[in-house]
């Protein structure tokens, strides 16, 4: 839904539908077990280009923060996508009322920052968010969306 990815289509996962949720998240060494928890302001989407899948992402709301996950399929990267799939789901946050996102960027410091996230100290985090980044909140990033 993008200028260079126009069919970008992502789709909201039940619970009962979040296997591979599960485990592209596993795979690529991000946190997984709450996947299927039933706890509320938890959302889950399938990204699919061209009827394809090409991801996942998911935002967890703590009040007005929401925390993200983003996962391409490691035979898609490199394409634009991840950009593509966080504008979609900074957009699903405003919807559902988040004024800034956090990210535990495992890594991907470059990647989000060039889409405009900052390192935020780990005394900034609100408390609900630094309690969903155990161990890594020195590393967590976050931008204002709302
Ligand atoms: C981080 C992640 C989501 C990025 O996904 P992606 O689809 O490769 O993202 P993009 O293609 O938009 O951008 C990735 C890089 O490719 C570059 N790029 C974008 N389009 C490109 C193209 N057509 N050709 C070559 N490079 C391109 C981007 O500039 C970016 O470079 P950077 O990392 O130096 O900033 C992906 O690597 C991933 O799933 N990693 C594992 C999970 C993870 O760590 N998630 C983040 C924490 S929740």
């Amino acid at each position: 839904m993008t200028a260079t990815h126009r069919n970008l289509l992502w789709l909201p996962l039940a619970r009962f539908e979040r296997d591979a949720v599960r485990s592209a998240l596993q795979r690529s060494g991000l946190r997984s077990d709450d996947v299927d928890v039933d706890a509320p302001g938890r959302w889950f989407w399938r990204f699919e280009e061209d009827d394809v899948p090409v991801g996942f992402g998911g935002i967890e709301v703590a009040g007005d923060a929401g925390l993200l996950r983003l996962v391409t399929l490691p035979l898609v990267r490199h394409r634009g996508l991840g950009g593509a799939m966080a504008e979609a789901l900074e957009g699903e946050a405003v919807a559902l009322g988040c004024k800034d996102l956090y990210v535990a960027p495992s890594g991907e410091d470059a990647f989000f920052g060039d889409l405009g996230y900052a390192p935020c100290p780990p005394d900034a985090l609100p408390p609900a968010v630094a309690a969903r980044f155990p161990g890594a909140a020195a590393a967590v990033m976050t931008k204002r969306v709302g």
